[in-house]
Parts: C-alpha cells; structure tokens; sequence
C-alpha cells in the first residue's frame, strides 16, 4: 500500500493535530473518551477538510489551474476552508452556495467574504443543478485562458479522502488503546477515510459515523473507503462491525436539536472545547447517547474526532443555551 504521505500534497496545515484524553468526561461517563482536535489545524477555525484540500488542491496546482470552484450549504464550512486556503495559494475561488438557511453575512459567509471568495448563490436544493452552473462558468473562463478546478461537496472524492486516512494514522501514534473513533458524517469522506485508516493502523477498531445528512450513508462511506484504497493500491476488507452510521439529523440540515445542547454546553464547561450545532454537537450528542446505551462494545478508548465548524456558532443559536448546568 502507498503511504498516504507519499502522494502529492500542499503543507497547509499543522499536523499531526493534538489528540488527548478529556479527564473530565471521561470521569462523569465513566470510559476513557479522548478527542483529535482537528478544530485546533491551524487554518481559520480549523477542521478535517483542510485534510482534505493538502490533496486536492495539489492536484488543482499540479494540473495548473488558477482558480478554484467548490459548492456546499450558505453555511458551508468546507467552502470557508477552500476560500482561505485558495486565497494563500493565489487562487481565485468561485463559491456556488445553496441560498437555503443563514445567507445574511454571519458565520461562515463572514469569512468566505474576508478570504476574497466570489459567492454566487444557487436557489436550488439539487448539486445537479449546481455542478451544471460550474461547468458553464468553466467553459467561460476556459475560453478567457484560464484554468478552473471544481471540488465536489465536502471534497469527499477518494483523493480528498486520503487526508482523512492520515488522521487515524496520527491517532494511532497518539493513543495506544483505541476501540473505537467517532465522527460527525456530511458527505462522507472524513468517515471513509477513518474506515480504511483503521484498517490499516488501527485493527480492531471500529468506526462510528454520526450522520447529519439524509443520504444513505451505509452505502456510500464503505465505497468511498474502497475507492480511495484503490488510489491507493491497497483494499479494503470488511470486518463484521467495522463501520456503522447513526442519524442525528433531528429536523433537519443544519436545524440545531434542543436536546444537544446540554451536551455541548457539559464539553465546553467542562474541558473548554465548543462544538458546532450542525456538525460536531450532533455528532458528540449521538456519541454520548449511545455511550449511555451500551453501544460500545469492549474497553478500548473512544475517540471523538472534532471536525472544525465553530464558526456556525455566530450563525445560528443553540436552542435553550444559556441555563445552568443541572
Ligand atoms: C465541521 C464539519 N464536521 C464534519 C463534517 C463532515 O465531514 P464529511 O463531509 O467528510 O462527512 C463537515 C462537512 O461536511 C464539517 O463541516
């Protein structure tokens, strides 16, 4: 198997990040639950797309282009992502964002705006739709002499996905007992990339993705962790238990759930740490709940990868914040 390290890919993070066990929670559920701390990457507010982009935007520069699409929600936190790290390479960056939730300049649309991304709203709900504009202002800009590199939603390709099979590589050199990893699932790449790098670092331990999206996740994480395997010419075995997906929608994408935020209230009250409503609550929240549960099995660390997404903070509020902690 190819070392993840060895194909092609900008430095544009700090790696490895920090990975630690939270005392506090640990004592209060009462299992050894550690955290990645992605969030801290050093990129903006951080977070595992940056992973992601080290690939892909080396591949856009590489190819020679000088600008750069990419598409997600108004909110999108892989879209701010792209938008700084494009502006620090000197590439323009056209963001095509869905005109659904928070598009008053809050949040992560602050930021787009700060890095310099041109942001053309789609009053779509299809990427269909949305990648079909981008192929248009493509061929625009290709017949003006320029060259343009279009990422995908949440830069879940195989290619993207090999920056995420290097934080179960980092993880497995940080914590000597890991049963299990956890992680908030929105297109699926951060998950499929912890899949095959438990398989390859990791044996033994299990993965756990918190969906916060309705698409059948079942499904498309496992075949984008055989895919990016086979860009890595090695496969992916399945092992009985190995990956499973739980919903943590609640009303919907990006529709923060009342019943997470004691949870993300406890965390920052007690180890300091903000989680994000969309992504890492939910995912910290369905954590927690099925902790509660019994849901994981054996005595091994649990480690919750933060994501990044803190931005959605000064975006969107957390329903029934505010009140003691009980
Ligand atoms: C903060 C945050 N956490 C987690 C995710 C989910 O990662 P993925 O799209 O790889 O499933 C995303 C993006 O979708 C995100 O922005």
């Amino acid at each position: 198997m190819k070392n993840p390290q060895d194909l092609p890919k900008l430095s544009l993070g700090l790696f490895p990040t920090p990975c630690y066990p939270l005392e506090g929670v640990s004592a209060r559920y009462g299992r050894d639950i550690w955290i990645k701390r992605d969030d801290l990457c050093g990129v903006a507010l951080g977070g595992s797309k940056v992973r992601k982009l080290e690939y892909l935007l080396a591949e856009a520069q590489n190819g020679g282009c000088d600008t750069v699409f990419t598409t997600g929600s108004a909110q999108s936190n892989h879209a701010m992502l792209t938008a700084v790290c494009a502006a620090r390479l000197g590439m323009r960056c056209v963001l095509f964002l869905k005109k659904r939730g928070i598009t008053e300049p809050r949040g992560n649309l602050t930021l787009d705006r700060l890095y310099g991304a041109e942001i053309r709203f789609m009053d779509t709900d299809q990427y269909s739709y949305i990648y079909d504009q981008m192929l248009a202002l493509d061929e625009e800009l290709s017949a003006q002499g320029h060259k343009c590199c279009a990422i995908p939603v949440g830069g879940s390709t195989p290619l993207g996905t090999v920056g995420c099979v290097a934080c179960a590589e980092e993880i497995a050199a940080q914590c000597d007992s890991v049963g299990h990893m956890v992680c908030a699932v929105g297109t699926g790449g951060t998950a499929a990339g912890l899949l095959l790098g438990a398989k390859c670092y990791l044996p033994g331990a299990r993965v756990t993705g918190v969906s916060v999206y309705p698409d059948s996740f079942e499904d498309i994480v496992p075949q984008l962790a055989e895919d990016t395997a086979a860009l890595l010419d090695a496969s992916l075995v399945r092992t009985e238990g190995d990956f499973r997906v739980v919903s943590r929608i609640g009303d919907g994408y990006a529709v923060p759930n009342p019943a997470d935020t004691p949870y993300i209230e406890e965390l920052a009250r007690l180890e300091g740490i903000l989680l994000d409503p969309v992504y890492t609550g939910k995912a910290w929240a369905g954590m927690l709940e099925l902790l509660k549960a019994g849901a994981f099995p054996g005595d091994g660390s649990i480690v919750f990868v933060h994501t990044g997404g803190a931005a959605a903070l000064f975006a969107l509020d957390l329903p029934g914040s505010g009140a003691p902690a009980a």
